[in-house]
């Protein structure tokens, strides 16, 4: 009938997961399953995910995953058409669970293996629900990733701006460790912030103004120290003060770099009918974030697309989906997948 299945897998960092997703032409795709094990618990007591435990767990889980994803989704193996597999970036012993089983799978139902960049799988998220058109704009902010993608079709990127330093979600998980606010720190520091007054401390804005559309994060993780040093022993009302305030830097700061590439956008491509901004990364499900992402575009003339937390945070729909993409668009066996090898980088 014309529908192509993939199943996607996905083991970059502390998600184990697993989905099939299918698709034909002229309709949108249907995620048939989206299987994720977050390995949150494993690392929690270490503060951040711990490579060599992450690892393990993807071997203990993924096989299980695997057939979870096949069973909700109620197709077997022969059903499905090709296999996606992230191939990078990310911790290298997850990737070589992921692309092994992948491998494995692959060569014992001699269907095609399509190794994925896990940017890749992001960048092409959004049009999982939306019609959106090439090119846009991708926002990735994640614990690994803070990055602008000009997005003109599969395999077809151009990096527009990232941060020089550390990544928006590190500064969120080192600020919540300053401020003793347990692991995963972003939903921790949101959290905590609501009831702080965020105007208690003018934190630094790192490029704030600067023509140069990237971005940096490490200063203000240093003024963040410097406050909490200085006012220590830190009360509730301290704490959520600093969050809230940090929060707002963050907030500012991102508003004014992303601005510089939706100029550079609109003055590209100026004939666009449908400028768009879609967004991804666990960072991405920041209420006070989308807010500001929300009004930064209807000012400047951009649709705003931010998908579910399911499918911004690491998932396998992505994958499988930008397998189903590179295989429209003729990409599906650009290399050969038995020989791919992962990379961390
Ligand atoms: O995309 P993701 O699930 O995993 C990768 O990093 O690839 O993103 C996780 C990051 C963590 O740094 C986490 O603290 C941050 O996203 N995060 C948030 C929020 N929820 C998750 N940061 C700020 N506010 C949130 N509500
Ligand atoms: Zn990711």
């Amino acid at each position: 009938n014309g529908e192509i299945r993939v199943l996607g897998i996905e083991t970059s960092c502390d998600e184990t997961a697993a989905s099939v997703v299918a698709w034909r032409e002229r309709e949108l795709p249907r995620i048939l399953s989206n299987v994720v094990l977050s390995q949150l618990e494993e690392h929690a007591a270490f503060g951040g995910v711990v490579p060599e435990i992450a690892a393990r767990a993807h071997v203990e889980a993924l096989d299980g995953i695997i057939e979870a994803a096949l069973d909700e989704a109620g197709v077997r193996l022969s059903d499905v058409d090709a296999i996606a597999a992230t191939a990078g970036p990310g911790l290298i012993g997850g990737l070589l669970v992921g692309m092994m089983t992948a491998k494995a799978i692959a060569a014992a139902s001699g269907k095609p293996l399509i190794p994925i960049n896990h940017l890749e799988g992001h960048a092409l998220s959004a049009r999982l629900l939306d019609d959106v058109e090439f090119p846009y704009l991708m926002l990735l902010v994640s614990g690994g990733h803070t990055q602008i993608l000009l997005v003109r079709g599969p395999g077809a990127y151009e990096r527009w701006a990232s941060t020089i330093d550390d990544a928006i979600g590190e500064a969120f998980d080192k600020t919540a460790k300053l401020l003793g606010l347990p692991y995963p720190g972003g939903p921790n520091v949101e959290r905590v912030a609501r009831t702080g007054d965020a105007f208690r401390f003018d934190f630094p804005h790192p490029l704030k103004g600067e023509a140069r559309p990237d971005f940096s994060f490490s200063g203000l993780k240093t003024a963040v120290r410097q406050a909490a040093t200085a006012i220590a022993p830190l009360r509730d009302q301290d704490v959520a003060d600093i969050a809230a305030s940090f929060q707002r830097a963050v907030v500012e700061t991102l508003a004014d770099r992303v601005a510089r590439s939706l100029d550079r956008f609109h003055g590209e491509f100026p004939q666009a009918k449908c400028p768009t901004l879609i967004v991804a990364g666990g960072v991405a499900a920041n209420g006070p974030i989308r807010a500001a992402l929300l009004l930064l575009c209807e000012r400047s003339g951009f649709a705003f697309v931010a998908p579910p937390p399911a499918l911004c945070t690491d998932n396998a729909a992505m994958i499988a989906w930008a397998g189903i993409e590179r295989m429209r668009a003729g990409l599906g066996e650009e290399t050969d997948p038995m020989t791919m090898a992962p990379r961390s980088r």
